[in-house]
């Protein structure tokens, strides 16, 4: 298995999350108003999974080992979008939790802000991904070693073992920070 197998694997997961956001987006519509459960399911995947889980492994180990590569000027700018995708999705999906808590508070302009940045979203994912798929992924292994790779590989397992940790670390800070003992 190559890394970036490992990071394919994860991006089906992801398409498998976008397909949910369509279907809730159009039954929003149909209903015209906003599932608020739904919406905090899909906004911590994708903050814990597709951001600090996958975009973490790309950004933190793939890239950060491409950066000490001599890499085409194609590879090297295409690298560069795609950290600007991350960023991009990041700020959207802030976007997404913030006018979910203004519909929850009860802002008329909200609801459509939340459809709106729900559908930013359906649209990015699939285009970001079938970038790496299609046209990164597989040419950036050619930058490393068979046993570049393997380190890398593992670095992802080390990685993936850090974040479940972390992550209900954060959830009983944040409790904690609310109600206190
Ligand atoms: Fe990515
Ligand atoms: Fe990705």
């Amino acid at each position: 298995m190559l890394p970036v197998d490992a990071l394919m694997q994860e991006h089906r997961l992801i398409e498998r999350m976008i397909s949910q956001m369509k279907r809730e987006l159009l039954r929003m519509k149909e209903t015209s108003g906003v599932n608020v459960a739904f919406i905090d399911v899909a906004v911590d995947f994708i903050r814990v999974y597709a951001d600090r889980c996958h975009h973490g492994k790309e950004e933190g180990v793939l890239f950060r080992g491409l950066s000490g590569k001599a890499m085409s000027s194609e590879h090297a700018g295409m690298m560069r979008e795609l950290i600007d995708e991350h960023v991009y999705a990041r700020k959207t999906t802030g976007n997404l939790a913030s006018a979910k808590e203004r519909y929850v508070k009860g802002d008329g302009e909200a609801r459509n802000d939340v459809w709106k940045l729900l559908n930013d979203l359906i649209e990015f994912y699939p285009k970001h991904i079938d970038k790496e798929d299609k046209r990164f992924f597989y040419p950036s292994m050619s930058y490393f070693t068979g046993q570049e790779q393997e380190a890398m590989l593992n670095e992802f397992w080390d990685f993936d073992r850090k974040i479940v940790h972390e992550h209900y670390a954060k959830v009983l800070d944040e409790l904690e920070k609310t109600a206190p003992v």
